[in-house]
């Protein structure tokens, strides 16, 4: 069901879907909190009703920041056990809810937060939307000493891995672990990638989402939001 809309921003349609997430929240229930400039949206969108919920976990540093910046308590993954729901963003999403993520660097904890709960709620601008993940460089968190034999593996499959960096040395995540970017990758089958490369000796988290899927995509386009499911 799409509502249209005049044509708009990439930053207006992800204004949107922030806005469209909030029917998703359950009052009453602690809800599990992504990274990102879309989530930023849902963030600012979440404290309009926050007084009808507990709180949030949060994914990253810096979405615990803007959550509590705006009166909303921060929980410790550790002290719930189960969420309703889950809404974070995609760096990339297929048409069966597999995902590509850790732009932002956040993935290992957004891959913990996913998984305490019942529901993941992908919130995304359409250019999101591909038929198969690999365009975005797939971003996989390492330990720091496991980071060339991980690229060389990467290289034997075709892919090409560097480590991202931010002024000028290593992108040190919130874990305090670094981020190889692999590009070149076609990812057919997510769910055997995914379980492949966690085994990997070093390998953190892969940025592949298949085994924690979206149950649903709230996907920003010209026509206005449309839900995938
Ligand atoms: C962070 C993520 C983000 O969800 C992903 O990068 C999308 O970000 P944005 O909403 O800014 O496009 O996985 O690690």
């Amino acid at each position: 069901m799409t509502t249209p809309v005049a044509s708009l921003s990439q930053d207006e349609l992800k204004t949107l879907v922030g806005q469209a997430a909030l029917k998703y929240v359950v009052a009453g229930s602690i809800v599990g909190v992504g990274t990102g400039s879309t989530v930023n949206k849902f963030i600012d969108e979440l404290a309009t009703i926050k007084d009808q919920i507990p709180g949030a976990v949060s994914s990253s540093v810096a979405s615990t920041e803007r959550l509590k910046a705006l009166g909303i308590k921060v929980f410790d993954a550790n002290e719930v056990d189960s969420l309703a729901v889950y809404i974070d963003g995609a760096d990339e999403i297929d048409g069966k809810g597999h995902m590509v993520k850790g732009g932002g660097a956040a993935l290992t904890r957004e891959k913990i937060v996913a998984a305490l709960a019942e529901r993941f709620v992908c919130i995304a601008d359409e250019s999101k939307r591909v038929d198969v993940l690999g365009n975005f460089p797939l971003p996989v968190e390492v330990i720091p000493m496991a980071a060339a034999q991980i690229a060389r593996r990467f290289e034997a499959m075709g892919g090409n891995a560097q480590i991202r960096m931010k002024d000028g040395g290593p992108l040190v995540t919130d874990n305090g672990q670094h981020i190889l970017d692999v590009r070149n990758l076609k990812i057919a089958d997510p769910l055997a990638f995914e379980s492949d490369v966690n085994q990997w000796p070093g390998v953190v988290t892969v940025g592949v989402f298949a085994h924690q899927k979206a149950a649903v995509c709230l996907l920003g386009t010209a026509q206005g939001v449309q839900t995938l499911e």
